[in-house]
């Protein structure tokens, strides 16, 4: 399986705190957004990944995540011009994906908990059909949802209902089998000029083919898309560290836990920034 983070979009409801940064390299915490959806991949067992910017802000990217080498992956780069749907991520990614299954994962969400772990582990193994993670909100209309029949079973997708049926919501982390680049490219724009991932995931359902796994409260699922949200991520990521001395999002770890680098790799990268809690907490992994 491959993996996709999608870190385009003008990030404007964070305005002017993202006007002159991505959205998703401003830090949560202590590192860049981004770091966490790619630990999600990472932890799926993915090792190539493309990330996806818009084409003023790629050059960051490179200078961040470079070639991926330093955590035992591969991480490639591509641009998309316009914010012009989650789903078109498929279609410009589409030499990368190369009939590979697929984790579609957006660049600002923010998931952690045990459950989710192993949730990650079950659906990296999909080869057929696709997955979507669904989380009880309390504000289901600012996101995708999806309606559930009497028997428990998915009956409908909606992209922000204006008087939400349900109240879960989908997450931003989609995965596929190797259709979807070519079912993305049979979607027309939707009204407000995207390519919705609502419509890619209702095709799925609607071919039976969608699996709808519920992610109980025992997890987090974080929003960064205001001030507020962006804000209780950054204290729920800093309140796990100080009180379990779990660091969330951490690429190295994950890295090394994995196996994708060895003690001696990890122990570089900790030399490197060594007058941080972050590089202490690498070294503190070895000791
Ligand atoms: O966060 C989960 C929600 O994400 C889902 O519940 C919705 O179904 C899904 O449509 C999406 O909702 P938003 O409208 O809130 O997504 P937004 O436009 O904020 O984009 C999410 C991220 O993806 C954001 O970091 C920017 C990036 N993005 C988005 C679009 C539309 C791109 O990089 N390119 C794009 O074309």
């Amino acid at each position: 399986m491959k993996g996709i983070v999608l870190s385009g979009g003008r990030g404007t409801r964070l305005y002017p705190a993202t006007k002159a940064v991505s959205k998703q390299l401003i830090p949560l915490y202590d590192k860049p957004m981004v770091y966490y959806p790619i630990a999600s991949l990472m932890q799926m067992g993915i090792r190539d990944i493309l990330i996806v910017t818009t084409p003023e802000d790629e050059e960051r990217y490179r200078h961040l995540l470079r070639d991926g080498a330093q955590w035992g992956i591969h991480i490639s780069y591509c641009r998309q011009p316009k914010p012009e749907g989650i789903a078109q991520a498929l279609l410009l990614g589409r030499d990368f994906i190369n009939g590979a299954p697929i984790a579609l994962i957006l660049g600002d969400n923010f998931i952690y908990g045990e459950g989710f772990n192993q949730s990650l582990t079950r659906a990296s193994t999909l080869t057929s059909g696709a997955i979507n993670f669904a989380y009880r909100v309390s504000d289901p209309e600012r996101y995708g949802i999806i309606e559930f029949d009497p028997n428990g079973r998915p009956l409908r997708l909606v992209e922000k209902p204006k008087k939400p049926k349900s109240n879960w919501a989908l997450i931003g982390l989609y995965v596929y089998d190797k259709r979807a680049p070519d079912l993305a490219a049979e979607q027309k724009p939707s009204a407000r000029g995207e390519l919705e991932i609502t419509d890619l995931n209702q095709r799925y359902l609607d071919m039976g083919q969608l699996q709808v796994e519920k992610l109980g409260a025992g997890n987090a699922w974080l929003d960064t898309g205001t001030h507020d949200s962006w804000l209780e991520a950054c204290h729920y990521v800093q309140t796990i560290f100080h009180r379990q001395g779990q660091m969330i999002g951490c690429l190295e770890e994950v890295a090394y836990r994995n196996n994708f680098i060895t003690a001696e790799q990890l122990d570089r990268l900790a030399d490197e920034m060594k007058a941080s809690t972050y590089g202490q907490y690498l070294k503190a992994l070895l000791a």
